[in-house]
Order: structure tokens, then C-alpha cells, then sequence
């Protein structure tokens, strides 16, 4: 399984968008077109990047480093955002992987601390073993969701 930076793969970013539009995208209102849009920009982003993750040539997850994933002003920054595995090759350990290369890329940058939102439920558990502190609670899209946090400060 590789890991790369969807600015030199653009060929994924079809499926990868596929993939975020009917997960996330759909639900919150925007056409499949806004979402590969989104995920266009991203890429071609100077601060902000989105990883694939490939296996024999197929795309088979993402993650993204983003400025800000809330959607409203925050002073967190940057998030860890659109982590998405496809179902066929879950429980594989591919999240976590790109878990930890987006908390790499985000300390190479030079930050300190990296930030996510999840749903409440087993997400934040999931995430409190690759090391992730819970933070406040919060509502999004009439969903209860935790903010965590990552220290990148070795
Ligand atoms: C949540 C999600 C990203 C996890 O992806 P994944 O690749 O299955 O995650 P991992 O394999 O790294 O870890 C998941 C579990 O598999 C276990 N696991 C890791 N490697 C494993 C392996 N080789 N064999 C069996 N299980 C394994 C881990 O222990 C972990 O278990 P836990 O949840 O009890 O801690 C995936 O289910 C998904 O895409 N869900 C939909 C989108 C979503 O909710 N994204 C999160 C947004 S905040």
C-alpha cells in the first residue's frame, strides 16, 4: 500500500470525490460536482493537501489536511479532515496509517497541535488509541460530535 499526495495523482481524485460526495457531501448539500471541485482545490493547495492511499493501482482511501474543517471561524488550526476507507479494506490498518502521515506532514509544516471532529459514539475511542486527546463537544449537521486534538511535539 502506498501513500500519496493527490497534487501529483489527479487521476484518483474522481473516485476520492465519488467516495466524499456520497459519505459526507450529499448530506450536506452540494452536488458531486462542488465536492470534486473542493477536492480539486484542495489539492492543488499550497497549505492544505489531500493523501490516497493506493493498493495495486486502485485508490482505496483518503485523508486530508485542511485549515479549517468546521465550516464556522475557529481558532484551531490545521485539521485533520475526510478520512475515508473503502469498505472492502477496512480493519486493515490503512486509517491509521494515513492517520500518522497526516500528523507527520502537519509537524513537518511546523505545527504542534492537529485537530479533528468526529461523531460521538466508537470514532473518538478509535482515535484515543492512535494517541488523540477528546476535547469539547460539539453539534454539527444535528449530529453530537467531539473535537480531539493531537500533540505533534515529540
Ligand atoms: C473509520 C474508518 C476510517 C476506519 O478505517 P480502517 O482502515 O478500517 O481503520 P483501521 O483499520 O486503521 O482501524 C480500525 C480498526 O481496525 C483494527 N485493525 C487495524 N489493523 C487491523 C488488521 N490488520 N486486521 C484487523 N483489524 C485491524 C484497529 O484496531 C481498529 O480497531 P478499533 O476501531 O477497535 O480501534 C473507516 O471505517 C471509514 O472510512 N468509515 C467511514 C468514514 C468515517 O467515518 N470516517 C471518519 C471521519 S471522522
Amino acid at each position: 500500500m502506498q501513500i500519496l499526495d493527490a497534487k501529483d495523482n489527479g487521476q484518483f481524485l474522481p473516485e476520492l470525490a465519488r467516495a466524499l460526495h456520497e459519505e459526507w457531501g450529499a448530506e450536506q448539500g452540494y452536488t458531486f460536482e462542488e465536492t470534486l471541485e473542493w477536492c480539486r482545490d484542495v489539492a492543488a493547495s499550497t497549505v492544505e493537501t489531500i493523501l490516497v492511499a493506493v493498493e495495486a493501482d486502485q485508490f482505496v482511501g483518503t485523508a486530508s489536511l485542511v485549515e479549517n474543517d468546521l465550516g464556522e471561524p475557529t481558532e484551531y488550526t490545521p485539521w485533520l479532515a475526510s478520512l475515508w476507507i473503502d469498505p472492502a479494506q477496512r480493519k486493515k490498518g490503512i486509517a491509521s496509517r494515513l492517520v500518522t502521515a497526516i500528523e507527520e506532514l502537519a509537524h513537518s509544516q511546523g505545527h504542534e497541535e492537529l485537530f479533528l471532529f468526529c461523531v460521538e459514539g466508537t470514532l473518538p475511542d478509535f482515535y484515543e488509541r492512535l494517541g488523540w486527546q477528546k476535547r469539547e463537544q460539539i453539534v454539527n449537521l444535528g449530529r453530537r460530535c467531539r473535537i480531539m486534538s493531537r500533540n505533534l511535539v515529540k
